[in-house]
């Protein structure tokens, strides 16, 4: 097997891992391991923006404010302060690299900034509707120009290798992982002083949901069975609207196209939202998810639509390009017509305990970016405050690693044993399992639980687990059956926090116990033996 050395090993290609790779390259060789194409993240289909009090008259104090209301008071306050005021800076590093954000054009040199639900005020900076693409795409270039860092498409993590599964004396530490090369069909491992994981969330855990199928929460299932703990799970955000069309795969319309006016109206032509929320259809997507919920429920229908047809096609044209794009191209006239939409899962705000500064429980392991949980989000995630924090942890994380001694590990990694594992004869039961698993997130574990329903599903994915762990050891690893492994091991995780909240916070809502418990909230946190 091939052992590849690299000082720092960064798992992920979004923009909390290659921001990380990049500000880790002044100090030393880095390798960033993609698993498909590199600009494949959920980073790269980011439509909103950043959110960041750069305006004059915005303040830190209010941003924090607004994060802390819309996370239901379960956000650590410190963490909200010490993101939020980082963000100006790190605005200036994206810059630098040649990011430029929308300029308001009567305005010289002002920013355009965005409005989203559970902001105060404007305050999102964007790139049109494709922020997240125009960023990426520069930061790839910058990778690439880059003499230190070696970026690898389609090598995907396996597992996390630790001087404590090696059974090395002293405090357990993460000393790289074991790879499958997906072009060669082979495995190596790569061994490293430190190790950034950035591998974004987990959506496919659903039937539905709004990211690309990089989004498996790699991350976070390698972390829990490396016996990390893992925070929050419950939490998953689900974004009131996504385009319902067979064709579409759950297509995002942003929050900014309600933030300049869009209304949600249900199947009778009513504007429902004031129903549930004074703030109407800018209320937080907690609230915009579960009412959109109900009306579907309670009406019997399949979507309910966002009728944005009061703003002109110029207007609509310049500042969402893509989305309006998209709607023509599935017979949606957005600015003549309201499009069908409906709620997708979107985003995780558990993760992998960790600090601002990427820190977790093992030495050597960095986290940041959606596969890890700092406190920001609490029970539900304000807009476009991932970017943000994706970008200020990552800066963070590099800062703390090239500060510390860098002794690079001995350890032999041993060869990967493949046992007496065979190419797969039955891979129907891959494809069967993972659509198994992520309907019954969908209809068990989704915008409305019930004990019932939670218990039903833990059964479920239990058994699945044990069927797809017989087939991750009979036969020889593929990208999809570790993508099942890892989905299923999310949906546990899922499950088991959601059981441990005994009340409706934020994102996690239960008929069982409806209201919130009083005092001061606190977080679900799992912490199992390594191996899962
Ligand atoms: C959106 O544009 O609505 C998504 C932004 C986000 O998830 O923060």
């Amino acid at each position: 097997m091939t052992t590849l050395d690299y000082d720092y090993l960064v798992i992920g290609s979004g923009l909390a891992g290659l921001m990380a790779a990049l500000n880790l390259s002044r100090h030393g060789r880095v390798m960033v391991a993609s698993k498909k194409e590199a600009v494949e993240s959920n980073s790269n289909y980011a439509q909103g923006g950043i959110a960041c009090a750069i305006d004059p008259e915005d303040s830190f104090d209010e941003h924090v404010q607004d994060t802390m209301k819309v996370g239901a008071y379960l956000s650590n306050e410190e963490v909200a302060r010490a993101i939020i005021s980082s963000g100006p800076a790190r605005i200036q590093d994206l810059e630098a690299l040649g990011v430029a954000f929308e300029r308001r054009e009567s305005h010289g040199e002002d920013y355009d900034l965005g409005q989203e639900g559970g902001h105060s005020r404007r305050r999102v900076l964007h790139a049109g509707d494709i922020t997240g693409q125009r960023m990426i795409r520069v930061l790839l270039d910058r990778v690439a120009e880059n003499a230190n860092i070696t970026l690898r498409d389609h090598l995907m993590a396996i597992d996390l290798v630790t001087t404590g599964w090696l059974k090395q004396p002293g405090e357990s530490r993460c000393i790289g992982g074991y790879f499958l090369d997906q072009k060669k069909g082979e495995i190596l491992a790569i061994r490293s002083s430190f190790t950034v994981l950035a591998t974004g969330g987990a959506g496919k855990v659903y039937l539905y949901t709004s990211n690309p199928d990089v989004a498996t929460g790699d991350g976070i299932a390698m972390a829990w069975r490396a016996g990390l703990p893992i925070k929050n799970m419950e939490f998953v955000q689900f974004h009131p609207t996504c385009l319902y069309h067979p064709a579409a795969k759950s297509f995002l319309i942003s929050e900014a196209v309600r933030g300049e006016g869009a209304v949600l109206i249900n199947t009778a032509g009513e504007s429902f939202m004031e129903r549930y929320d004074s703030r109407g259809s800018l209320a937080p997507r907690d609230v915009v998810a579960r009412a959109i919920d109900n009306e579907m429920k309670t009406r019997g229908d399949t979507c309910v639509y966002l009728d944005i047809s009061h703003r002109s096609a110029r207007f609509l044209k310049k500042r969402f390009p893509n989305i309006y794009a998209a709607c023509l191209k599935y017979g949606f006239n957005m600015a003549k017509q309201p499009i069908p939409v409906v709620p997708a899962a979107h985003y995780f705000c558990g993760g992998v305990e960790a600090g601002v500064d990427g820190r977790t429980a093992l030495k050597g392991l960095f986290a940041c970016g959606e596969a890890a949980c700092t406190g920001l989000h609490g029970a539900n995630r304000l807009a476009s405050n991932s970017l943000l924090e994706a970008l200020v942890c990552s800066h963070r994380a590099a800062e703390t690693i090239a500060q510390m001694p860098r002794e690079h590990p001995t350890v032999e990694i041993p060869a990967w044993r493949y046992n007496d594992a065979v190419p797969s004869d039955e891979a129907v039961v891959v494809e069967h399992n993972w659509n198994e698993l992520r309907t019954c997130m969908w209809d068990y574990v989704g915008i409305v639980r019930t004990n019932k329903r939670l218990e039903r599903a833990l059964r479920r994915i239990n058994n699945l687990r044990q069927e797809i762990r017989q087939y991750y050891l009979a036969y020889l690893v593929t990208a999809d059956v570790l993508e099942l492994r890892n989905i299923a091991a999310v949906a546990a995780l899922v499950v088991r926090s959601a059981m441990l909240r005994r009340e409706s916070r934020g994102l996690h809502y239960t008929l069982d116990y409806p209201q919130e418990l009083p005092g001061t909230p606190t977080d679900t946190r799992i912490c199992d033996q390594p191996g899962g």
